[in-house]
C-alpha cells in the first residue's frame, strides 16, 4: 500500500477509536470563523495532537482540533485550525486532513479563508464565492504516486467548485441581507505577503483574490470526488493597491469584524445542504 494512504488509514483508525460520528459535511474554518463552534451542537472533539502522524501547526498557541457535531441538524466535521504549506510540511501532509474527512464519510467540503482583494471592486469585509482558482504557484497535492484508493491519476478540474452550492451561498447571503462578491482565488505560497508587481501579474492572469491556502485542499477533495464550495473573506486590499503596508493584524481585525456575517452565511449554506434530501 502507498505510504501516504497507509498514514491516512492509521489516522482514520485513531479517530474511529474515539468517535463513530458520521459527518456529511466537512468544514474548514479559516480566519473569521474561529468561533464557529458556538453555532454547532458539538458531540466530540479530537485534538490533532492526539492523532499520530497528523501535521500540527507550527505557530505557537495554535492548537488545532476536529469538531464533530450538528449544524441545523446536519452532521458536520469542522477543522478548527488548518495547516498551511508555508509551515514547511509537504503538500501530501497539508491535504491529509481533507482526505481524512472524506474517508470519515463527508460528501461535501466547505472551505473558507482570508484573502487579499485584487479586484478593485472589492472592499475589505466582502465575502467572495470562489468560482475558480489558479493553482500554478504551488505544487499539486497529487504529485507522486497516485492514491488509486481515492481517485484517478488525472482528475478533471473544469468545474471544481459546485454550481448548486454557489447558488445556496447566494441565497444564504440574500437571506442575511447582503450580496456575495464572486471571483477567482489564487494560492500564493507565503508566508510573506506578495509584492505590488506580483499582484499586478496576478490581476493580469485573472485573479480576483489571493491567499495562502484552500486551492491545494480543493484539488485533493476533487480528486476523491467530493462536492466543493469555497468562500474568501476579503480582509485587506492586496499589496500595492492602497498606499499602506500589509499586516497580519489587519487581516485578523477585518476577519473578526466580519465573523458574525460569515457565520450566518455558512449556517445558511449548511441548512440548505440539509434540505436537499
Ligand atoms: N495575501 C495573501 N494572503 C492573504 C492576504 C493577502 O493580501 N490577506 C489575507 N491572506
Amino acid at each position: 500500500m502507498n505510504k501516504a494512504y497507509e498514514k491516512l488509514v492509521r489516522c482514520e483508525k485513531i479517530i474511529r477509536e474515539k468517535t463513530d460520528f458520521e459527518p456529511e459535511v466537512a468544514l474548514v474554518l479559516g480566519s473569521g470563523l474561529g468561533g464557529y463552534a458556538s453555532n454547532m451542537d458539538v458531540r466530540c472533539e479530537v485534538p490533532y495532537s492526539e492523532i499520530e502522524g497528523f501535521p500540527v501547526s507550527t505557530v505557537p498557541g495554535h492548537d488545532g482540533r476536529f469538531l464533530f457535531g450538528y449544524v441545523k441538524g446536519v452532521p458536520v466535521v469542522a477543522m478548527k485550525g488548518r495547516i498551511h504549506y508555508y509551515e514547511g510540511y509537504d503538500m501530501t501532509d497539508i491535504v491529509l486532513p481533507i482526505r481524512l474527512m472524506g474517508m470519515l464519510g463527508a460528501k461535501t467540503l466547505v472551505l473558507t479563508n482570508a484573502a487579499g482583494g485584487i479586484n478593485m471592486d472589492f472592499t475589505p469585509g466582502d465575502l467572495m464565492i470562489i468560482k475558480d482558482h489558479i493553482s500554478a504557484f504551488v505544487p499539486s497535492p497529487l504529485r507522486g504516486e497516485n492514491l488509486d484508493e481515492l481517485g484517478p491519476r488525472f482528475p478533471d478540474m473544469s468545474k471544481i467548485y459546485d454550481r448548486g452550492l454557489m447558488e445556496y451561498l447566494r441565497a444564504s447571503a440574500a437571506e442575511n441581507g447582503f450580496e456575495m462578491k464572486e471571483g477567482v482565488y489564487l494560492q500564493f505560497q507565503g508566508p510573506n505577503f506578495e509584492t505590488p508587481t506580483e499582484i499586478k501579474m496576478f490581476r493580469g492572469l485573472g485573479a480576483d483574490a489571493v491567499g495562502m491556502s484552500t486551492v491545494c485542499e480543493a484539488i485533493a477533495a476533487r480528486h476523491m470526488g467530493l462536492r466543493i464550495v469555497a468562500v474568501s473573506c476579503i480582509t485587506n486590499m492586496a499589496a500595492g493597491i492602497l498606499d499602506q503596508p500589509l499586516s497580519h493584524e489587519e487581516v485578523q481585525e477585518t476577519a473578526d469584524k466580519v465573523a458574525d456575517k460569515f457565520e450566518k452565511l455558512i449556517t445558511g449554506l449548511i441548512a440548505r445542504i440539509g434540505e436537499e434530501k
